[in-house]
């Protein structure tokens, strides 16, 4: 996904931009650009590469530019390779108007050959650039964020852009459909940008925009409207996130630092959830009525990814709690499925960026049904969040490493709340018993700091199998998605085939894998289902297979089975997950290290896949 910053104000655009820029890497882009309005002799100088901003930043050290007014990109190519001509800004033909765009325009093609008909050359593979011939088409005596409109009133597709025009230098326009685009505000300068950590060092009062949506923006005001025009009135939303939040905090990644986060995000999303003085379970942005919820005959998750994993647990958990039957799917099959729901099916939508293209498709597809939704998100003000009917904030803090660690455990958490609540307003468990729930849940951060204290013992046990060809996780019930979990983890920072199974599901097939050159991840923590998992174990040993195990502490019979066993304390069953996936991350991190892998960056991933 790709990276937006644009500045206007009274000081040198230029480091402003590369900086913001380098707080949006972590989504992951294989070029990038910058263009300023030159004051001096009234042009737009442009400079951009493909690589790393390290390679803009000597492009611009060689050839500096100056002024106060200006727009920035990381691009992840999409439509034409990652070269220095299809990098961002594109520019039209005179070279007086420059856009940056993350999205896909759909019918850029049928746009194009139009253009090019009209008589504008176009210079890229990309197709962005259609979108600043078409504002060079239109910019004809009217002021340059009318032409704007009128360009992307003809796009089919998803866009966010920012524009800088020579005729008005003292204006950044941006626009956003389908994918994200926030102002920050300031004292006497103003900031565009695609996620928060961009502008985070500079101002933490943001404005979100919606979708189809204009923003006009001086170095002391700006002016929202739809794309007819029509006046949009919108308040500032203070960030309380510190920019060292979104640093490494000492750690060696973003992935390490989030992991060692959990039991901190945790414990205060627990506690901010259950009311002091009546010990209720609370939502503030739920705003479903609960008497809404009371109707509710059928539950559907919608989530991609990790975050799929964490609706796959949920589902157990509500299925066990509140009773109601509850199907999930992955978004990108939801959206396209012949879909039985209606009034009484609420939708929850799992989404740690709120951007996902298929999730946000998916509760779309919902809404013209009719179903309630509720999100449960990390990205405060994220399209998902604005869509949805009642929304829950994980408050994971920014996640920069691309595999999802800490949003993972915070939105499984925020999901045995939701559920708890939903007993609780269905009237199917008594007080007493979601006091004992939360109690146990409670103890959860603790528990997840011993297993941290663990890190180098795990960290030796993942490096003696970093040279293994392939790995295969199994798990039961509860933690057969904690499996599925474990194998995304391994497999998308050190590139390593991992598999995750249903450890029943070994006869019917992958028994045929083990052999000596394998690992093989049990999980198997005291449950109704550890002694199938022990018979697992046992099949495993018998075939040679490396077994690694996760098992609660003081378990004799794993150990004499295998040697190598990460012990998690004992917690019921239904909150394990909580507590195995630890391990399993920082597995998949050592290893990964091990290999020297980009860790927080891994090669084909963004943060957020805004696209389909
Ligand atoms: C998880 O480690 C991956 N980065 C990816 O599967 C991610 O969970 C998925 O893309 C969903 O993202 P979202 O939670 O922002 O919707």
């Amino acid at each position: 996904m790709c990276g937006i910053v644009g500045y206007i104000g009274s000081k040198e655009a230029q480091p402003i931009l590369l900086s913001g820029l380098k707080r949006l890497e972590y989504r992951g882009y294989d070029s990038s650009g910058i263009a300023l309005i030159l004051p001096h002799n009234k042009n737009i100088g442009i400079r951009k590469a493909p690589g790393k901003i390290s390679v803009l930043e000597k492009l611009v050290k060689s050839k500096p530019l100056c002024g106060m007014v200006g727009i920035a990109h990381t691009r992840w190519a999409t439509h034409g390779a990652p070269t220095q001509v299809n990098a961002h800004p594109h520019s039209d033909c005179g070279g007086q108007i420059a856009v940056v765009h993350n999205g896909i325009i759909e019918n850029y093609e049928a746009l194009k050959n139009q253009l090019i008909k009209d008589g504008h050359a176009f210079r890229s593979q990309t197709d962005t650039e259609v979108i600043v011939h078409l504002i060079e088409k239109f910019y004809k005596g009217i002021p340059l964020e009318e032409a704007v409109s009128l360009a992307l009133k003809l796009l089919i597709g998803s866009f966010a852009i920012g524009v800088v025009a020579v005729n008005e230098p003292n204006k950044l326009v941006g626009a956003r459909r389908g994918s994200p685009l926030i102002i920050g505000v300031g004292q006497g300068e103003n900031f565009l940008a695609s996620d928060v950590p961009a502008i985070l060092g500079f101002t933490k009062e943001v404005v979100f925009l919606d979708e189809n949506e204009i923003v006009v923006l001086d170095k002391n005001n700006f002016k929202i409207s739809n794309l007819d025009g029509k006046d949009v009135f919108k308040t500032t939303t203070h960030i309380n996130w510190d920019i060292d939040q979104a640093e490494k905090a000492g750690f060696d990644h973003f992935m390490l630092k989030e992991i060692n986060e959990q039991p901190k995000i945790l414990e205060s999303l627990i506690n901010s959830r259950i009311q002091k003085q009546t010990g209720k379970i609370c939502f503030q942005e739920q705003n479903i009525p609960e008497a809404k919820l009371k109707e509710i005959k059928n539950i559907f998750i919608v989530a991609c990814g990790t975050a799929y994993h964490a609706g796959m647990v949920a589902k157990y958990v509500l299925e066990s709690l509140c009773q109601v039957p509850t199907q999930i799917d992955v978004s990108s099959e939801f959206r396209y499925r012949d879909l039985l729901i209606g009034p009484e099916t609420l939708v929850i939508a799992i989404s740690q960026s709120g951007e996902t293209a298929d999730t946000l498709a998916g509760i779309r597809e919902a809404k013209r049904r009719n179903c309630s939704i509720i999100s449960i998100c990390n990205v405060l003000g994220s399209t998902l969040t604005r869509e949805s009917d009642g929304v829950i904030y994980i408050h994971a803090g920014p996640e920069i490493g691309v595999a999802s660690t800490k949003a993972y455990t915070a939105q499984l958490t925020a999901l045995y709340l939701f559920a708890f609540y939903l007993a609780q307003v269905k009237g199917i468990i008594s007080g007493t018993k979601i006091n004992k729930l939360l109690t146990e849940l409670s103890k959860v951060p603790g528990y997840q700091s011993q297993i941290l204290k663990q890190q180098q013992k795990i960290a030796v046990l993942a490096r003696k199998h970093s040279h293994l060809g392939s790995f295969l996780y199994l798990g039961r019930n509860v933690n057969y998605p904690s499996a599925l979990e474990g194998a995304l983890k391994l497999k998308e920072i050190s590139y390593i085939p991992a598999e995750g199974y249903a450890a029943g599901e070994m006869k019917h097939g992958p028994i045929a894998l083990i052999d000596e050159y394998r690992a093989v991840v049990c999980i198997a923590p005291e449950s109704k289902v550890y002694e199938k998992m022990i018979s697992n174990i046992q099949e495993i040993r018998s075939r040679k297979g490396k077994i690694i195990a996760i098992a609660t502490v003081g378990d004799q019979e794993v150990k004499k089975l295998t040697r190598e066993i990460i012990y998690v304390p004992r917690i019921e069953e239904i909150f394990s997950p909580l507590l195995v996936v630890l391990p399993l991350q920082l597995m998949a991190y050592h290893i990964a290290v091990k290999r020297g892998c980009d860790v927080d960056q891994p090669r084909n991933l963004a943060k957020s896949v805004t696209v389909e």
